[in-house]
């Protein structure tokens, strides 16, 4: 049996509720939505894309705090970034943003940057922390949008999103944070923060499927944002322009109706299982984990001390071992699957200090078990002797 310890990339398995609700969708409803004659069929897929963003706006606001509208529905967490950086940043504008982020926010920012944006990189620490107090002195030159991420997809660090979003609002800059690592572990309310938007990806810490995502959106600021894409609503078909009505604002074109019912099963299943629970347990499997690593000979957990604020994604180096040649050891003979490399993330290596060579990541899920645990340390010993 394979032994799966790479949810930081993508959560596996998935409950079964989601690939029965998709299932289900495709076999037995599949209408499309806004687009039919009101049939049951086409009020069922209606309520199914409502439902799904009503509960998206329980979990990332409280139902009563974050209106429904305010949740557009994307493929995933980049198109939701570019759909902001493109949407808003004009030229002459200034964009700030960290040294520990993903490339979709990198690429999309170096894009605007050629199109004269001008994009301020605020370094993190080596273990991949951002002093707010250095963003703070960054704020005092005007800005005009700020996207930080909340949880480091490379070394697991926890930004200290609280006081980050206090800065951003005292200097009356737009917070967008990159939720892709935290949404379903961590409970995080848009409105509290304060932030201008949350942007999150339906097939990590969700435990949806590929292919779904969103952007919780401040009201206010989904109004000073173009969408990225124009075409059919289903809504005010007479109109030759893109309505500014939300949610219709920002998603023109079909859905992926499949993914968001896997998405509300799995944001259901959520809820019953309790976000409080999935987190102990994945936190219970990290210690576990980072106390065998701290044993093993030659062995650097990249990033965070054992005190820092983390989520249970670790990120390693065997001394004398290439990563990949590790990975696939782990992977051939044992059967372990992990994930080595740059992580879609260059900047944050070299922040980490892992420039060029990469690390090893070991991300365990919330099915994963302590022996699955035990085994990988078990199998890490050996390579590293070897
Ligand atoms: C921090 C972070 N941001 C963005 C992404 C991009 O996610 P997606 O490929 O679902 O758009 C990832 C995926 O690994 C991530 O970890």
């Amino acid at each position: 049996m394979s032994i799966y310890l790479n949810n930081a990339a993508t959560t596996w398995p998935k409950p079964q509720c989601v690939p029965d609700a998709i299932y289900d969708f495709i076999a037995n409803r599949g209408a499309n939505v806004a687009r039919g004659s009101a049939s049951v069929r086409d009020i069922q897929s209606l309520d199914n894309v409502f439902t799904c963003r009503q509960k998206l706006a329980e979990l990332f606001g409280g139902y009563q705090k974050c209106d429904p509208r305010f949740i557009t529905l994307t493929s995933n967490i980049t198109e939701s970034i570019n759909m902001i950086i493109k949407g808003f940043l004009k030229p002459g504008m200034r964009a700030l943003t960290s040294s520990m982020e993903h490339n979709s926010v990198l690429r999309p920012l170096r894009r605007a940057e050629c199109e004269g944006v001008a994009l301020d990189i605020i370094q993190c620490s080596l273990k991949g922390y951002l002093d707010p107090a250095l963003l703070k002195k960054n704020l005092s030159v005007r800005t005009d949008i700020a996207i930080i991420n909340h949880c480091s997809n490379v070394s697991g660090s926890l930004q200290n999103i609280h006081d980050i979003a206090e800065v951003c609002r005292a200097s009356n800059v737009p917070l967008v944070v990159d939720c892709a690592q935290t949404a379903g572990i961590i409970g995080i309310s848009a409105q509290d923060l304060g932030a201008a938007a949350i942007c999150f990806t339906g097939h990590k810490g969700l435990f949806g499927p590929q292919g779904t995502g969103g952007i919780v959106w401040d009201p206010e600021f989904a109004k000073r944002c173009s969408p990225l894409f124009e075409g059919g609503t289903g809504s005010l078909s007479h109109e030759e322009f893109q309505p500014s009505q939300m949610p219709d604002k920002f998603e023109a074109g079909t859905p992926n109706l499949p993914g968001i019912a896997g998405l509300l099963a799995s944001v259901e299943w959520i809820e019953n299982e309790g976000i409080g629970k999935i987190k102990e347990h994945e936190d219970r499997l990290g210690k576990m984990l980072e106390e065998g690593l701290m044993k093993i000979n030659g062995l650097r957990i990249i990033g965070p001390g054992s005190d820092d604020p983390r989520l249970p994604v670790y990120s390693i180096n065997i001394k004398g071992m290439d990563n990949a040649k590790l990975a696939r050891d782990l992977s051939d003979i044992y059967g372990i699957e992990t994930r080595p490399g740059l992580h879609c993330a260059p900047l944050a290596h070299r922040t980490l200090g892992t420039f060029p060579e990469g690390a090893l990541r070991i991300s365990p899920g919330y099915f994963n078990t302590a022996d699955d645990i035990d085994r990988t340390l078990s199998a890490l010993i050996e390579l590293a002797k070897n």
